[in-house]
């Protein structure tokens, strides 16, 4: 019988996790690791992390409040495994195996390492087009393929500007399975659906590169202030609105049930001030994040409980791994000689 598939994502610690996150990572993940069907791994990805962020307080912090984030919502580390990537050295053994097979020419296609030489080019640096580029920036795709074929993860929910590293990681594992044997799983992407994409404070997508975002962990008045902020233009209060060209709207419906958005929505239809639309946002917020900021509050306070939670996490991974990784080894030639 074929063993349940292995559902892996990776989340990089940078930044403090917020509302978008929630709604289009965080919640779907963990409903899926309750699903009988597949075993899920999910991990802080803080190797990937040190490539943007050389700031080692900075690094902490967000790997602690990513993982005190995933547990106050209710993530239960017996329903899948949670470690951090830099625990699990075997991860850059096999990024070393994988650099060997990866033919750059398919690197320098990166969409990550393409813009920032597009950025220096247009900066006029056509001389050093590669100015500032670390090896980390260049090799990332490699890195992201290790993670996943290091836990065979055979499905990996991501956002679709992850597509590519996914279908990188497919091509780089058939390469080693065709000089070295079936060993590597070719993993599919589970792209998040798209109307999961929040909204931030500015009226784009809520991302931590636009700074328009609604964290998740604030105290009530802050969240308040955070929501009277969002953009809204001069219709008057008794004028008909759109629910669904509205950020308002839309980071309700994002939290809100089927029955609750409706009635939302005949709310907007006839009319509602947005005073009233954000008054109304913010207590349906402040409450659904009552129970879990008690969490995180208390988590928080005993870091090392959390400390012991991904060790746990580790230990299991790399029960897995270890083994996996002897067997790739062998496969390409790393053996006893007699
Ligand atoms: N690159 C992913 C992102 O930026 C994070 C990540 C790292 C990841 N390794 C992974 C996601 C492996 C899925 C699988 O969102």
């Amino acid at each position: 019988m074929k063993q349940r598939p292995n559902l892996l994502t990776g989340i990089k610690t940078t930044g403090t996790p917020h509302l978008g996150n929630l709604a289009g990572a965080i919640r779907p993940a963990i409903e899926a690791s309750f699903d009988p069907d597949v075993r899920a791994y999910y991990f802080l990805a803080d190797y990937h992390a040190l490539i943007n962020v050389w700031d080692p307080e900075a690094i902490a912090r967000s790997t602690l409040e990513i993982a005190a984030t995933w547990l106050a919502f209710g993530l239960d580390p017996e329903h899948a495994v949670l470690y951090r990537q830099s625990d699990i050295p075997e991860i850059l053994e096999l990024t070393w195996m994988l650099s060997c097979l990866t033919a750059k020419g398919l690197m320098n296609r990166a969409h990550a390492y393409k813009a920032a030489v597009a950025a220096n080019l247009e900066a006029g640096l056509d001389d050093d087009p590669d100015r500032g580029i670390t090896m980390g920036l260049y090799n990332y795709p490699v890195l992201m393929a290790a993670d996943i074929l290091m836990f065979k993860g055979e499905l990996v929910p991501v956002g679709r500007d992850q597509l590519q590293h996914l279908e990188m990681t497919r091509d780089i594992a058939a390469r080693f399975n065709h000089h070295f044997g079936e060993h590597l799983v070719l993993p599919e992407a589970l792209i998040s659906d798209e109307s999961a994409v929040i909204m931030g404070l500015d009226g784009r997508k809520m991302s931590k590169s636009y700074d328009n975002t609604i964290p998740l962990f604030c105290d009530s008045k802050k969240l308040r202030k955070l929501i009277m902020r969002i953009k809204t233009d001069s219709t008057p209060p008794e004028e008909p609105k759109d629910p669904d060209t509205s950020t308002i709207f839309s980071l309700y419906r994002a939290f809100a049930s089927a029955e609750e958005t409706a009635a939302m929505a005949g709310r907007y239809r006839q009319g509602i001030g947005w005073g009233e639309a954000k008054q109304l946002l913010f207590e349906h917020l402040d409450a659904m994040l009552a129970e879990p900021r008690e969490r995180y509050a208390e988590l928080t306070a005993h870091p090392e409980k959390i400390e012991k939670i991904l060790r746990e996490g580790a230990e299991k991974a790399r029960a897995e791994a270890g083994p996996y990784l002897s067997e790739l080894r062998q496969a390409v030639g790393f053996k006893p000689l007699g």
